[in-house]
């Protein structure tokens, strides 16, 4: 059995200013997407990759990723109007190695998070085969409740990895009742419990350490944040 990757990189990434999609950004001599795609190619016992592109971006994806393929295969797939529409595009393309038992568990990974580690991904894929599912989570700063202590409170990343058919069933019932969820986990938390539409989850949510490196594109300055985490000390 082998996992599968999702890359999302359908988004408009208008917030960044640059008047293209920020995942076509130039990021240390390549693109942010394509830097997402190459650690995913990277990933041990992979069998599918699976980039979601907004309509229009086909061409010009196209061409930063034919450089990284060599005889591996990544699969295209136009997104939806916001990002759970773009996992749900991504997983009927999956859903026939899924029901085939070929692929036990899946990742979704947002394109514009370009530093994430090969580990991070293999921290995930491994805690969503024990557990269920499993995000990344780091401590939000500057939080402190009454008595000093840092709460509860975490920032969620991704990649987010969970059982494929568990994520299929869920997102099949979400699909049904028009649910979209703001990240993968939340779909889960609302469609986990495969006995009723929203009833709340039986898949058990594990939590692995993001790390701040982990960052998001999302304005400007992060493109040159990220190049600056990059370059050598
Ligand atoms: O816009 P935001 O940065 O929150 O998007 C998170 C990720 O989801 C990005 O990698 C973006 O390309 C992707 N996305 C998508 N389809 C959408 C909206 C966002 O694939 N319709």
């Amino acid at each position: 059995m082998t996992a599968a990757l999702v890359v999302l990189a359908a988004g408009s990434g208008t917030r960044v200013g640059a008047g293209v999609n920020k995942v076509l950004l130039p990021l240390a001599g390549e693109s942010v997407v394509a830097r997402s795609v190459r650690v995913a190619l990277a990933v041990a016992e992979v069998s599918r990759v699976v980039l979601v592109v907004r309509s229009g971006d086909e061409s010009d994806v196209s061409t930063v990723l034919e450089p990284l393929l060599g005889d591996r295969e990544v699969v295209l797939v136009v997104g939806g109007a916001d990002r759970h529409a773009s996992e749900w595009a991504a997983l009927q393309v999956l859903a026939p190695d899924i029901e085939s038992g070929e692929v036990d568990v899946v990742a979704i990974h947002d394109a514009a998070r370009p530093l994430a580690p090969v580990g991070l991904y293999d921290a995930v894929l491994a805690a969503a085969r024990r557990h269920g599912g499993a995000i990344p989570v780091t401590p939000v700063a500057g939080l402190l409740g009454p008595a000093g202590a840092v709460t509860g409170a975490a920032g969620v990343q991704t990649p987010q990895a969970f059982e494929a058919t568990a994520l299929l069933s869920a997102y099949t019932r979400a699909a049904r009742d028009g649910f979209s969820g703001t990240d993968t986990a939340s779909c889960l938390e609302a469609y986990g419990d495969p006995t009723g539409p929203g009833v709340s989850g039986e898949v058990s949510i594990a939590a692995v350490p993001g790390s701040a490196r982990n960052l998001k594109v999302t304005y400007p300055e992060d493109v040159a944040l990220a190049e600056a985490l990059l370059s050598p000390r």
